[in-house]
C-alpha cells in the first residue's frame, strides 16, 4: 500500500502518545503511523488495543537512544515526519533517579535528531521534527494578585479570553527557561538541542510546551489517576505540603488535537504553548475528585474526605504553573473543547469503568505479557 506520508510517533504506548497515535491512525488512513516505543514501565500496548490491527499502524519496540536502529528504520520506511513524545515523565522519579532522565530525555532526543539529520541528508522540504515538551521548563510562577482581590480572580488573556487565575503572570513563549527538577532540567536541555539543530543544520523543527494533562490511560503514579484509584479503595490520599500548589489542567484529547493542528499548520522553528486556562489548587481538585468518585460509586458525596493525608512536600515543588496559549489560539485557531467539569467527570468514570486496566498496570503483568510477545523482534 502506498502512503502519502510516513510518520514516527515516539512514546506512542504512553499516556499522551497513545491518544496521539489513535487520533492520527483514525484521522489519516493515508498516513502510515509507526509507534516507536521502548515499553518502559509507562508504556502499555493495551492502551492501543482498538487500533492495533489497522493497516496504517505499525508498532516497533525500540529505544530512542538506539541511533543506528532509528536511522535504519527511518531509511527503510522513508519516514518524513517525527512527533517525539517518548520521555521519562514523572517528577518524583526524577528526584530519585536523575541519570535515567538525562539518558532518555536528553541523549534520546539527541539520538533522534542525529538520525533525522542523517536520514534526510539536507533534503528538508516537507519534513518535520516535532518535539513535545512541558511548561515545567519555565520554572514556577508566583501567586500575586491585584490589591484587594483574593485569588482566584478573573483576568483576560491577550487572545481576549476571560479566565480564572491565581497570579498575574503566565508562561509565554518568550520566557527564559528556569527548570527546577531533574525532569524539567532534562526536558529543557532536550528543547535546547532541538532548537540548536534547527539553527545549526536547518532541521525543520517545532517545539510545544504543554501544561498538565489528564484523562484516560494515565499511569497511576500521577495525581489524578492515583487519587481516583485510592478513593475507590479507601486508601490514604498523600497530599504534598499544604496542597496549595497550582497546576493548569488540559484534557488529553485536546492536547492531541493541538498536536495535530501544529504538526500540519505550525511554522518551522516556532514554539507554541498549549494550555487550557484552567488553574486549580491541588487541594481543590482533590475535593472534586472525592465528590465525583463518591457520587459515581453511589456513596454519599464527600464521604471520603477523611482520606486526605498531608505528607512531606516534594523537594523543589514548583508553586504554580499557568500557560498562556493565546499565540496558538490566535495563529492556528486551536482552543480546548472540553470544560473541566465535563472532562473530570469523563475521566473519573473511565477509571472506575476500567479497574482491570488499573490493576494490570499496577501489578506489572502487562510488561511480562508484552515482553514475551515482542521477545526477539
Ligand atoms: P508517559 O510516561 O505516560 O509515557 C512515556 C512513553 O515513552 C512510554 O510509552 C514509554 O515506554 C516511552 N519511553 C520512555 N523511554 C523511552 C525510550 N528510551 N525509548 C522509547 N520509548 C521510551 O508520558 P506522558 O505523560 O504521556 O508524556 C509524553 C510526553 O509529553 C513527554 O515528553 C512529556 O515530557 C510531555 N508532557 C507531558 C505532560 C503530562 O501532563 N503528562 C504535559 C506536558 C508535556
Ligand atoms: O506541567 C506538565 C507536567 O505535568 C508534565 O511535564 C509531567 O510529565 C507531568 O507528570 C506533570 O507534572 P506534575 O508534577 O505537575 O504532575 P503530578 O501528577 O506528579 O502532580 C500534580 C500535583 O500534585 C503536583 O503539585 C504534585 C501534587 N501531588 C502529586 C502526587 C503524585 C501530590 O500532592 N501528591 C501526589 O501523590
Amino acid at each position: 500500500m502506498n502512503f502519502e506520508r510516513t510518520l514516527i510517533i515516539t512514546g506512542g504506548a504512553g499516556f499522551i502518545g497513545s491518544h496521539v497515535v489513535r487520533l492520527f491512525v483514525n484521522k489519516y488512513p493515508n498516513y502510515k503511523i509507526i509507534n516507536l516505543d521502548k515499553l518502559t514501565y509507562a508504556g502499555n500496548l493495551a492502551n492501543l488495543k482498538d487500533i492495533e490491527d489497522k493497516p496504517n499502524y505499525r508498532f516497533v519496540k525500540m529505544d530512542i537512544c538506539d541511533f543506528e536502529g532509528v536511522l535504519k528504520l527511518m531509511q527503510e520506511e522513508r519516514v518524513d515526519g517525527i512527533i517525539h513524545l517518548a520521555a521519562e515523565s514523572h517528577v518524583d522519579r526524577s528526584i530519585k533517579d536523575p541519570f535515567t532522565f538525562a539518558q532518555t530525555n536528553v541523549m534520546g532526543t539527541l539520538s533522534l535528531l542525529q538520525a533525522a539529520k542523517a536520514a534526510w541528508e539536507g533534503a528538508f522540504e516537507g519534513k518535520r521534527f516535532y518535539h513535545i515538551s512541558t511548561d515545567e521548563v519555565y520554572g514556577a510562577l508566583e501567586m500575586t494578585h491585584p490589591e484587594g482581590i483574593e485569588p482566584p480572580f478573573t483576568t483576560k488573556a491577550s487572545s481576549g479570553k476571560h479566565h480564572l487565575a491565581y497570579g498575574e503572570k503566565f508562561f509565554t513563549e518568550e520566557l527564559k527557561y528556569q527548570p527546577h527538577s531533574p525532569y524539567s532540567a532534562a526536558k529543557a536541555s532536550s528543547d535546547h538541542f532541538v532548537r540548536a539543530f534547527h539553527d545549526t543544520f536547518g532541521l525543520p523543527t517545532i517545539v510545544t510546551n504543554c501544561s498538565n494533562n489528564y484523562g484516560p490511560y494515565q499511569f497511576p503514579e500521577k495525581l489524578i489517576p492515583l487519587f481516583i484509584n485510592n478513593i475507590r479503595h479507601r486508601k490514604p490520599l498523600p497530599v504534598y505540603g499544604k496542597g496549595e500548589n497550582v497546576r493548569d489542567w488540559l484534557y488529553v484529547e485536546d492536547h492531541a488535537r493541538a498536536i495535530d493542528v501544529i504538526f500540519h499548520k505550525g511554522k518551522i522553528a516556532e514554539t507554541y504553548n498549549i494550555g487550557g486556562f484552567n488553574e486549580w489548587k491541588n487541594i481543590d481538585i482533590i475535593k472534586v475528585l472525592i465528590n465525583t468518585t463518591d457520587r459515581l460509586l453511589g456513596r454519599r458525596e464527600g464521604e471520603d474526605m477523611d482520606l486526605i493525608t498531608y505528607v512531606t512536600d516534594r523537594a523543589g515543588h514548583d508553586l504554580r504553573y499557568a500557560i498562556d496559549s493565546s499565540k496558538l489560539q490566535r495563529e492556528l485557531g486551536w482552543e480546548p473543547s472540553l470544560q473541566f467539569e465535563e472532562g473530570i467527570e469523563k475521566t473519573v468514570r473511565w477509571y472506575l469503568d476500567n479497574q482491570a486496566w488499573l490493576d494490570n498496570v499496577t501489578s506489572g503483568d502487562y510488561q511480562k505479557y508484552y515482553e514475551n510477545m515482542y521477545a526477539g523482534r
